[in-house]
């Protein structure tokens, strides 16, 4: 059956996946995987990894045969401290929920609904627009008059934290608060945190718990047509959140909306700076830039993979995976799968509604701030290319990628251009 394709013991597929080559650029194992093991057991994780597009959408299309309850993955290192499980047991610790990305139905159907109405993409759309446009000028203004910027930190990191501190109603104080509460969930998630911060990042857990939670018990004093004032609207017939869903709601925006956007940004860049015949071409017909948009989320899928559990055994062309197994569906791959997209390569002029890739994921999971993150990727790209019409990498400080399995962008963008004014002269 399928070989280990993370290690060079896979005779089948001799590269790793692992490796710091295979993690700066894995499409040639994807396409190996592809063709000769599209559903892989990976022993090291004890995961299957599932590399072809149908597979894939079959698995999304199916919640009733794969559950989401370990979707993002779950290592939890808090498990490593017992001071750290004190903290978080304590009397102010809340007990954890698994609501939305994490839950199934009839539960996940309840939650979608809640978080439909509350986020309510359309209408969190039009009050965040002109909000999008202004941080995304100040952005520009912050590095205009330097001629040069490292876009990740400067514009890929900042924008989608302050667009979440704005749906979160977080003031431009404590954004940095809110940044450090995210990177520590997601390393205490990924297990990659030091054990010397392990303690650290349960006391910035409660903080985050008491923070959100005196943002609702505002709302629940003073009405307000916002995020959390419609998250807890009593609605007929439907039970409303408990204080541990309200919690979770929050991080899950927290953490959603903020690293898949930054990468998706700087993928995005990446693609554009390395073809300036496309970005002279989207110069003269801004209006591509949507189409261009769908082909930089299929290219280079911010999310490359997450995870469902099967719920009965699965075949899979023969290949017989059983009840209970993990598997990583993985979304890099499948967006390159041949059947759809040819050789992959990046066409800016391909339509991508004829096989819409599964870079928000499918079926009753699928993001729900894809229209958010589609907004700010159009808005940002626009705006950049038409304040610094000769935007550029930098010819003298090479790009770095980030070197994870899971998730794709950039470290490290350096870019030029000529100097240019700022809009405000104060920010
Ligand atoms: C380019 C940026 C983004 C990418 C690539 C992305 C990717 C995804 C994917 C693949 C899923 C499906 C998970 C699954 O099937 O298990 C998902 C779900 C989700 N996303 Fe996003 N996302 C992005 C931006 C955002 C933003 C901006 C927000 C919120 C403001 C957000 C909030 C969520 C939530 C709450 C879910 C869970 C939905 C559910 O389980 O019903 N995401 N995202």
């Amino acid at each position: 059956m399928s070989g280990c394709p993370f290690t060079s013991a896979a005779k089948p597929i001799p590269a790793t996946l692992l490796t710091e080559e295979a993690l700066q650029d894995p499409f040639e194992i994807y396409k190996r995987l592809r063709a000769e093991q599209p559903v892989a057991f990976v022993t090291e994780q004890n995961f299957w990894l599932v590399t072809r597009y149908n597979d894939c959408e079959f698995i999304l299309s199916h919640p009733e045969k794969f559950s989401s309850r370990e979707a993002v993955s779950s290592t939890n290192a808090y498990r490593r401290s017992p001071e750290a499980l004190r903290i978080l047991s304590g009397s102010k610790g809340h007990p954890r929920a698994r609501t939305l990305i994490m839950s199934d139905p009839p539960e996940h159907t309840r939650y979608r609904a809640i978080l439909q109405r509350s986020l309510s993409p359309g209408k969190t759309l039009r009050q965040l627009a002109t909000r999008m446009q202004e941080i995304i000028d100040d952005l520009i203004d912050g590095f205009a008059e330097r001629g040069e910027c490292e876009f990740v930190r400067e514009f890929a990191y900042p924008l989608p934290m302050r667009i979440v501190a704005t749906i979160l109603d977080v003031p431009p104080e404590r954004i940095d608060m809110l940044k450090a509460w995210s990177d520590d969930f997601i390393s205490v998630q990924a297990g990659n945190i030091p054990d010397d911060r392990i303690v650290d990042a349960a006391r910035h857990t409660i903080e985050f718990e008491e923070y959100i939670l005196a943002k609702i018990e505002e709302r629940r004093r003073e009405p307000r047509d916002d995020f959390f004032g419609r998250l807890i609207q009593p609605h007929e017939g439907e039970q409303p959140l408990t204080t541990q869903e309200l919690l979770n709601f929050a991080l899950q925006i927290l953490v959603g909306g903020n690293e898949s956007t930054t990468n998706f940004l700087g993928n995005g860049m990446y693609e554009l700076m390395r073809r300036p015949h496309l970005v002279a071409e989207l110069q003269r017909e801004p209006g591509r830039i949507p189409e261009v948009v769908e082909e930089i989320l299929r290219y280079e899928s911010p999310l490359q993979g997450l995870f469902r559990v099967a719920l009965e055994e699965q075949d899979f062309d023969g290949v017989r995976v059983p009840k209970g197994a993990k598997l990583m569906l993985n979304f890099g791959s499948a967006n390159r799968d041949e059947t759809y997209y040819g050789d992959g390569e990046f066409d800016p002029h391909r339509d991508n509604r004829s096989t819409l890739h599964l870079a928000f994921g499918r079926g009753i999971h699928a993001c729900a701030g894809q229209a958010i993150a589609r907004r700010e990727g159009m808005l940002a790209f626009e705006t950049l290319i038409r304040r610094l019409p000769d935007l550029r990498l930098s010819p003298s400080r090479a790009p770095q990628r980030q070197t994870l399995f899971s998730l794709r962008g950039m470290k490290k963008l350096y870019l030029e251009f000529t100097q240019a004014p700022r809009l405000r002269a104060s920010t």
